[in-house]
Order: structure tokens, then C-alpha cells, then sequence
């Protein structure tokens, strides 16, 4: 601890605090193998309090296998992750869903109970939780709708009424209905039409400015990842080849990452940087 320059520099009278941003999410040398099938190679990201980070790469390199090791849905083989300061696979089963309790998760194909009201669907978590009255329920329900732009009469709506877009809003307000601290999107804009992703993305970038969550998007829409990003990072062969402000990944020198964001994704790969 002696060695420890932060105590160095605490012991300087003029120096209160370090600006130390708190690491929320710490992906630490993550591997992943299912059989032979290497997919996680020394995965390491930190994502830090109230940012944004979308996680980019190619389709079937990782990206939802890495982020199911945040909620504990997935074990590394070897590595850590870290949420809040905690070991995720040294958790109880108790501490676990304490742990997901903080983490909304939003996924591509975000499937809403068809037999249920949407106002059904986006109280379902909050009744499980049981901590809530059902008049307290009923206003983070029309609260949930309405931070995505939803009219409280929606509520009484079943999905099949919905248009698809409307439906993945419903998806986000179910999420957002408890209250996260984390809000992870896999995949929230694909199959969207552009204007139904534009406002996706608002509202994702929404959640981070007006509720403070901190994020983790994957997307392979790279409109999607500048506007909500407040950091980009890409996985490919198992580990993040770039990450870093959206103007440092927009002016790459790296060529992997150039042909990715320049939307030659039909392109084979192989061949660069092996
Ligand atoms: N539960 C699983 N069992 C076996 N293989 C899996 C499992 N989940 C993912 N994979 C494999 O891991 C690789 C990465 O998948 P995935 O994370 O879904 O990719 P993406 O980057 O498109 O999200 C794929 O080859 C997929 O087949
Ligand atoms: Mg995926």
C-alpha cells in the first residue's frame, strides 16, 4: 500500500479527491470455449458509471455471450467479471438475482406475453418483485410508458394491436419500469425500419442522460452505435480489437475496424491482420 501512488498523492494538502470514474462493469480477461468453439479469447472492457458503451463486431463473434456474463447466464472458463465491485461467479443464488435486480436487460427478439395488456407486461417484473402496491404499480407502469413515449392508453392494449416498434418500446419500459442501474440492449434496432431505430436510439440515449443508467449496447448499426455511444468497442476473434470515443473509432487507423464501420460487413474478414 505504501507504493500506492493515489496515498502519495492523498498525503499532497492540496489534493482532496482523484477524479477515479468508478468502473461499473469490469469484463476481465474473460474465455469462453463452447467445445472446441473458442469464442471468448481475452475479452477485457470496463465500462464506467453513466457512460454508454455499444459493443460492435461481426454476427457469431461474441457479443451475446459476453454480455450474458454480466447477469450470470453465462460462467468464463477463465477470467472475471465484475459488476458494482462484485465477483459475479462468486455470488450466492440470493446475492445473484439482488445482482439482476439492478440489470434491465432488452433483447432483440423481446417477446411480450400476447395474453397480457401491456400494462400487464410491463408490471409482470414488478409484481414478482412484490414490493410494490398495486397503485404504486400502476404509476411506474404509466411512468415506463411514458418515458418511451407511449400514451397511458397503450396499457390497456394487448401486443397483436401494436406495430413491431411500438412493441420493442414496450420491451424497454418493462426494463425501465424497475428501475435499473444497468440497461443492457442487445441487438434493440435490428429488423427496425430507420425511423422506428432513430427512435430507439433517442430513447436510449434518453435512459442514460435522464436516468443516469449505464448501458451496454450491441449493434451492428453503426448509425446506432455513433448516436448512442458514449464509447464503441469492437470484438473480433475473441477479444476488443479497438475501443474508444466515437470520433477515435470513426478515424481509425485499424484496418478491421475500418472495413466494419464503413459497412463492408458482406466482406469476408479473413485476410486482414491474421
Ligand atoms: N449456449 C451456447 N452453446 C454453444 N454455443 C454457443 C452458445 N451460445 C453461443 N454459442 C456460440 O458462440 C458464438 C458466438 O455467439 P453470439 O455471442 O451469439 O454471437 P453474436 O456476436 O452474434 O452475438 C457462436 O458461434 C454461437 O454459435
Ligand atoms: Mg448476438
Amino acid at each position: 500500500m505504501r507504493t500506492d501512488p493515489r496515498r502519495a498523492i492523498f498525503r499532497q494538502p492540496s489534493v482532496f479527491r482523484l477524479p477515479s470514474p468508478i468502473q461499473m462493469i469490469v469484463f476481465d480477461n474473460i474465455h469462453k470455449a463452447f467445445g472446441d468453439n473458442e469464442v471468448l479469447r481475452g475479452f477485457s472492457l470496463e465500462v464506467k458509471e453513466g457512460e454508454t458503451v455499444v459493443i460492435i463486431g461481426y454476427s457469431g463473434t461474441g457479443k451475446s455471450v459476453a454480455i450474458k456474463h454480466i447477469v450470470g447466464l453465462l460462467e468464463p472458463d477463465q477470467g472475471r467479471v465484475f459488476v458494482d465491485g462484485q465477483d459475479v461467479n462468486t455470488l450466492t443464488r440470493p446475492e445473484l438475482y439482488k445482482l439482476r435486480s439492478k440489470i434491465g436487460y432488452v433483447f432483440q427478439f423481446a417477446a411480450l406475453f400476447d395474453s397480457l395488456t401491456i400494462a400487464d407486461n410491463v408490471a409482470m417484473g414488478l409484481r414478482k418483485q412484490g414490493l410494490l402496491s398495486e397503485p404504486e404499480i400502476l404509476e411506474r407502469v404509466r411512468e415506463a410508458l411514458d418515458l418511451v413515449d407511449l400514451e397511458p392508453d397503450v396499457g390497456s392494449k394487448l401486443p397483436s394491436e401494436l406495430s413491431g416498434g411500438m412493441r420493442k418500446r414496450v420491451g424497454i419500459a418493462r426494463s425501465i419500469a424497475l428501475r435499473p442501474k444497468y440497461l443492457l440492449y442487445d441487438e434493440p434496432t435490428t429488423g427496425l425500419d430507420p425511423v422506428t431505430s432513430a427512435i430507439i436510439d433517442a430513447l436510449m440515449v434518453r435512459m442514460q442522460k435522464q436516468l443516469g443508467v449505464t448501458g451496454i449496447v450491441i449493434t451492428h448499426d453503426m448509425r446506432s452505435a455513433y448516436t448512442v455511444g458514449t464509447r464503441i468497442a469492437m470484438l473480433y476473434e475473441g477479444t476488443v480489437r479497438q475501443v474508444g470515443s466515437v470520433d477515435e473509432i470513426k478515424q481509425t487507423d485499424d484496418p478491421i475496424v475500418k472495413q466494419f464501420i464503413e459497412g463492408r460487413a458482406e466482406l469476408e474478414p479473413a485476410g486482414f491482420g491474421k
